[in-house]
């Protein structure tokens, strides 16, 4: 999140005030892959259109295969016509593409990274970028620990002169114990203060809202607890499959997929103290709290606190699909979780006893990530009786997406001789009071992560204490054959409302 006065910062685009990094080189490692063509190189060149980007600066893509210069621009101009969110514009492509270079390395290789020394000292001399330099680690996982290890070889990783930082995407390891030797493994060559862990979900404008709205409104946060809110729900629901993922899906499931991450990121959010300042440290140091808080699941509790599923065979979109064990690359007996929906709890003082329901699943019959408070019921309604029974409590629906915005639920009159009151919404919607599309996630986060600003990144403890959680379940799952079905294109599995009581029930947004 950059946070900057326009005084300092004549650039200003939107409702927003920007500053622009220094000047530097981005290496992209998996530079020709999907995410490259996809999301990284689109989203640098979408910066370069917002006029983002230093006017010094270079992007060197890497990746096994040979390819020139001329071959990679070619290749990313074919990407950034499909994939920019801001359109092809053949005066500001043809500027930016003089910024791309391409040097084919092999990471496991030690004589790679020589090589890509030496291409680095040409494309700095040639773009006057400065010693500033950025590795994003666009590849599997299992390539992060000798990419990390061939840098620091290299020397890449001292800051003697102008900064040098790391990048990486999701998994951050496999549960808590991968995760804590992929972390000292990067931290033999890489300070903490250099390592930028990705978790799209922080990048997207609405996530970021949630602290936005609640610190910047002094009217919600005296009714944020366990006084007033009966219950929180969380949901990330997809209506696609595994699609071609099938193998990689497999070891991960809904649980690590989404749950570790971009879901308990959110739940972090939702549930945090307010920080004293809105520098990265602070809100960090606060959003760890609430996972350190998260109970863990016990043994016994995994059937009343937990429910994972698989999509069986149905209808999505007036399409018929497979059901999961029927994807390319997934088990006929396959045990890997594609929903999970589970009752989790904060022990601390602001929320014990109000539950925190947490719900993903992919083949749902929506697309749609929201944040649901639902506060409790007025103490006394002194219109019983009067055909008003069935009111629903007080709630704040949070949109992350699609139709991002704003709802909060209220009981109102209706117009007639009648004191009939009946439950409207008062409605924010990104669309109508902005005019303008957000940025993607990672435009936010590479301009971020070049500005050197961590709030959006997790921390390596926030990493840790979502894996204990996701470990607790896992190892209670551990050879209990717990696993239910719910058709694709439905609201998840039936079993899932057991964990909801007291006429609670899961939003079908
Ligand atoms: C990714 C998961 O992290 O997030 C995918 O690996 C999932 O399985 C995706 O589809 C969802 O992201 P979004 O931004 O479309 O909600």
């Amino acid at each position: 999140m950059v946070s900057t006065t326009l005084a300092e910062n004549p650039l200003r685009e939107g409702l927003r005030t920007w500053r622009t990094p220094q000047p530097g080189t981005v290496v992209v490692f998996g530079g020709t892959g999907d995410l490259a063509q996809r999301k990284i190189i689109p989203a640098l060149y979408d910066l370069s259109v917002r006029g983002l980007l230093p006017a010094r600066f270079a992007v060197i893509g890497t990746s096994r295969r040979p390819e020139s210069d001329a071959g990679y621009r070619e290749q990313m101009l074919a990407a950034v016509e499909k994939n920019s969110r801001l359109g092809l514009n053949h005066e500001i492509w043809d500027s930016f593409a003089a910024s791309l270079f391409y040097q084919q390395a092999d990471p496991s290789d030690a004589n790679g990274y020589a090589e890509l020394c030496t291409k680095l000292a040409e494309v700095q001399e040639q773009a006057a970028t400065g010693p500033n330099k950025m590795f994003y680690l666009a590849v599997p996982p299992a390539a992060f620990f000798e990419i990390a290890e061939g840098l620091g070889q290299a020397g890449l990783a001292r800051q003697d002169e102008g900064w040098s930082r790391i990048v990486i995407e999701k998994p951050f390891g496999y549960d808590t114990v991968s995760s804590e030797q992929l972390n000292a493994h990067i931290s033999r060559h890489f300070a903490e203060e250099q390592i930028y862990r990705i978790d799209h979900y922080l990048g997207k404008e609405t996530v970021q809202n949630i602290l936005v709205f609640r610190f910047a409104n002094g009217i919600f946060e005296p009714l944020w607890n366990n006084r007033y809110i009966d219950y929180v729900e969380l949901s990330v629901a997809e209506t696609l499959g595994v699609e071609s993922r099938g193998a990689y899906y497999e070891g991960a499931g809904a649980l690590r997929d989404i749950v570790q991450n971009h879901l308990l990121q959110v739940l972090s959010l939702v549930a945090m103290e307010a920080p004293a300042s809105f520098d990265a440290e602070t809100i960090r140091d606060e959003k760890v709290k609430v996972l350190r808080s998260l109970r863990r699941i016990a043994p016994d509790e995994i059937g009343s606190r937990v429910v994972r599923a698989q999509y069986a065979e149905g209808d999505v979109g007036g399409r018929r699909v497979p059901g999961y064990r029927q994807e390319d690359g997934v088990a006929p007996d396959s045990m890997t979780e594609t929903s999970v929906a589970i009752k989790a709890s904060i022990d601390n003082w602001r929320w014990a006893g109000t539950p925190f329901f947490i719900r993903t699943g992919k083949r749902m019959a929506r697309r749609v990530t929201e944040v649901a408070i639902h506060f409790k019921p007025a103490p006394h309604i002194p219109f019983a009786g009067m055909d008003n029974d069935d009111l629903p409590p007080n709630l704040l629906a949070m949109r992350i997406q699609p139709d991002e915005g704003i709802t909060l639920r209220v009981g109102s009159k209706v117009p007639s001789p009648t004191l009939q009151v009946r439950p409207v919404n008062l409605q924010f919607l990104y669309d109508s009071s902005f005019l303008v599309d957000p940025p993607e996630a990672y435009e936010t986060l590479l301009l971020d992560a070049m500005l050197g600003d961590h709030t959006l990144f997790p921390r390596a403890d926030e990493v840790q204490y979502a894996w204990r959680f996701v470990d607790s379940i896992r190892e209670s799952w551990r050879g209990s054959g717990l696993m239910d079905s719910y058709p694709a294109g439905t609201w998840g599995p039936v079993e899932a409302d057991g964990l909801m009581l007291d006429g609670r029930l899961w939003r079908e947004p």
